[in-house]
Order: structure tokens, then sequence, then C-alpha cells
């Protein structure tokens, strides 16, 4: 094992109290390997911590951010479509013609393995540079059993090669594919008798999720796909009240689903039932930047009824072609009008939350090593600067995996 003391730092811990931040000022964390063993002011620092010193020279350190809502793996792009949108025309328009999920669709079946690893290893990196260690990325571009498979098999090679956490997501409710276009149930009996057993058996997938939209599948056809994913012990998330209500959260509350995400239209009564089950709020500020939305989802609401907040950058060919988490910070901030405390805590603590995981997104005794060093001078500074390098040092599991001179 690698003691390693990180001294001389501000934390960020991101633990919830009275603190704002949690911070501790002049502080110093101990990582033994993977695991942080001890968080606390310099001066208390015990004696019998002996490992590798590094100085951090005052800077600010927070939890490794945590992307909970990607769609990192696809094939090809929608640079036509974005130029169509322009001249007024929708994305549900876009869809109903043939386009929009489906072409990616298209493009993702004609790539290799290999190919999606590829062009999605370009992208992770630039969000590994901004400080993600951990990033989940959903299927939902293949749509039959060999696409689906392909894609989280990409996934999971990603997290193997990037060095840092992987978590896929299958999301085969997520369009119609052609070949069903007359034959919903028949789509949704594939999902359920063929998808969802072999992606069990193979481990390829923990969560499902669905898209719960008109545009999408209704909330009767994702509670069948619910019922089935519960009994083969997957978690669930879904993509609700994106365009409309349809009262997709409320149904992911009933399943106890870790997150309903997207949420522009949702309801009081979806919020209620969201706390009950403690199923997370994740909001994608990208897709509503980029859709030109103009509802922004209840934020007060959700805050009255402690509901968790989790920011995703959802990043797609679609509706958010981003690559940069650390925008979606700022966006939070300025769209949704979240502190820049709820921000921060929507891509650390509640982000870990919304995957179901508890060993991160704190800087904590036990918790993972997972860390970003940042060149900032007061902590709203992450929500107020747009674009810029902020990042001195990347650690994932005690490591550093990125660093920059200050
Ligand atoms: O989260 N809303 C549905 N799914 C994606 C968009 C996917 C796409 O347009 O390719 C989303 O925004
Ligand atoms: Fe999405």
């Amino acid at each position: 094992m690698s003691i390693k003391l990180w001294t001389d730092v501000n934390l960020l811990t991101m633990a919830e109290g009275d603190r704002p931040y949690g911070l501790i000022k002049n502080a110093t964390l101990v990582s033994d390997g993977e695991q942080i063993v001890w968080v606390g002011q310099n001066n208390d620092l015990p004696d019998h911590f002996v490992g590798e010193t590094i100085y951090c020279k005052g800077s600010y350190m927070s939890p490794g951010l945590i992307d909970c809502h990607t769609h990192l793996v696809y094939g090809g792009n929608r640079i036509d479509e974005f130029e169509k949108r322009l001249t007024g025309v929708s994305y549900e328009e876009i869809a109903a013609a043939g386009g929009g999920i489906l072409s990616t669709v298209e493009a993702t079946r004609a790539a290799s393995e290999d190919d999606l690893v590829k062009t999605a290893k370009k992208r992770l990196a630039t969000y590994m540079q901004e400080g993600v260690t951990t990033i989940e990325i959903k299927s939902g571009y293949g749509l039959d059993v060999e696409n689906e498979i392909k894609m989280l098999r990409a996934a999971k090679k990603l997290g193997r090669i990037s060095g840092i956490d992987v978590i896929p997501t299958f999301l085969g409710a997520h369009a119609l594919p052609p070949e069903y276009s007359d034959n919903r149930a028949g789509y949704i009996n594939l999902i359920i008798n063929e998808m969802l057993p072999i992606i069990a058996k193979e481990r390829l997938a923990d969560v499902v999720d669905g898209f719960c939209e008109n545009i999408g599948f209704s909330p009767q056809e994702i509670e069948k796909i619910f019922k089935a994913a519960t009994k083969l012990g997957f978690k669930l998330k879904l993509h609700s009240e994106q365009l409309s209500d349809q009262k997709g959260a409320t149904l992911a509350a009933k399943y106890n689903a870790l997150s309903a995400d997207h949420l522009e239209h949702l309801s009081i009564d979806s919020i209620l039932e969201m706390k009950k089950s403690g199923t997370v709020a994740v909001l994608l500020p990208g897709a509503y930047y980029t859709l030109r939305d103009t509802v922004i989802p209840p934020i007060e609401e959700l805050r009255r009824a402690q509901v968790p907040i989790a920011i995703g950058s959802d990043c797609n060919p679609g509706s958010s072609p981003v690559l940069s988490l650390k925008l979606m910070i700022n966006m939070a901030s300025t769209l949704f009008k979240l502190t820049p405390e709820e921000a921060l805590a929507g891509v650390t603590r509640n982000a870990a939350k919304a995957l179901g995981l508890d060993d991160r997104g704190i800087l904590k005794k036990g918790l993972k090593a997972d860390m970003v060093l940042w060149d900032i001078e007061h902590p709203a500074e992450l929500s107020y600067q747009i674009g810029g390098n902020q990042t001195l040092k990347v650690i994932k599991g005690g490591d550093i995996i990125f660093a920059r001179d200050k």
C-alpha cells in the first residue's frame, strides 16, 4: 500500500452539515492506496502516517467529479440536424421524420466495437482532464441484441483502458427501432425476453434506463420493462418529463429508481413521490440549452421537498453535444439558478447517489481517493468561470492521472 499525504490544502469535502461545501481549511487528506484514510486540519494530523507528502500550496481540493448521465458511446454525428434546428425545425419533428435518435442508431450499428471505443476515448479524455473520475455511459443506439451488447462492451472496455470508472447503463427503451415500427409490443418483448436476460447473465450493466416521452415510450410500456428488470435485480433510472409531463418520475419512484432525469416538466405530485422513494433528480442543462427549452425544472419545489439534485452532461450527438461537465456546473447555476454549492454537490455527492454508489462523492475516511485539485481562489469560481483550465491535478484511487502546472 502506498500512503500519500496531500497537505496544505483547502478541502471542499462536500460532506453534509453546517459548513458550506463541508470546507476544512488548512487541511491534510491522507490516502492509502485507493482509499482515503484520514481527513482533517494539518495541526491534527496523527504522527503515524508516514508516506509521500504532496504540498498543495493552499489550493482547493474537491471530490473527483462524477458525470451520472451520458451517452458517450455513439457512431456518427448529427450536425445536419443541428443546422435544421437553427432554421426552426424542432427536435420532435426531426424524430418523427425518422431522424434524431434513429439516425445515430444507423451510424452506431455500422460502427465496430473498436470504432466506438476509439471515438468515445477521445471524448472521455476531455472529461478526465476536467476532473471527471467516474462516468456513466448508456447504451440505446443499438436497439437490437447484438448492437446493444456491442455498445455496453465498448463502455466496459473504456473503463478498463482509461483509468477511470465507467458505469454502463442499459437503455434499450430509447427509441423504437425501424424494424419494429409497426410492432411496439414486439420490441418491448424483445427487451424483456432477450436483452435483459443476456445483459444480466453477462453482467454488462447493473442499471436499466428508458425514455418515457411522446416520442419515446409510454409509462405503461416502461412499467413492463421495469417489472422485468426489477425481477432480474437491475437498478433503475428514467428519462422523464423532458418534453412533456408523462408522470414518468412518479413511475420511477414507484419502482424505487435511483434517479429520474431531465425533469423540465416535472409536477409537484411526482416530486413528493421522488422524495418518498429517495429518487435523485438529475438535471441536464446541456440538453435544455441545446434544444432552447424555455421551461426550467421546478428547482425551488425540489429544494423544498429536499430531493437530492444531481447534474449530468447528457453527452450525446443530438440534444446535448457537450464534452464538458465543468460547463454544466456553470449552466446549472446560470440557467437553473442552482447555488454554486448545489451545483458542485450535483456533480459529486448527489451524482454518486444517482448512480447508487456510496463509496465516493465526498472526501471522507473510508471512501475512494478520487480527488481534484483546483486552480481557483474561491469555490464559487467553479460555477462562475466559463471555459479555461482550472484543474491542477486529477487523482483517481490515490494516483495522479492528470496534472498541469499552475
Ligand atoms: O437524454 N432524451 C432522450 N435521450 C437523449 C437524447 C438522445 C439523442 O437525441 O440522441 C437525451 O437527451
Ligand atoms: Fe439522456
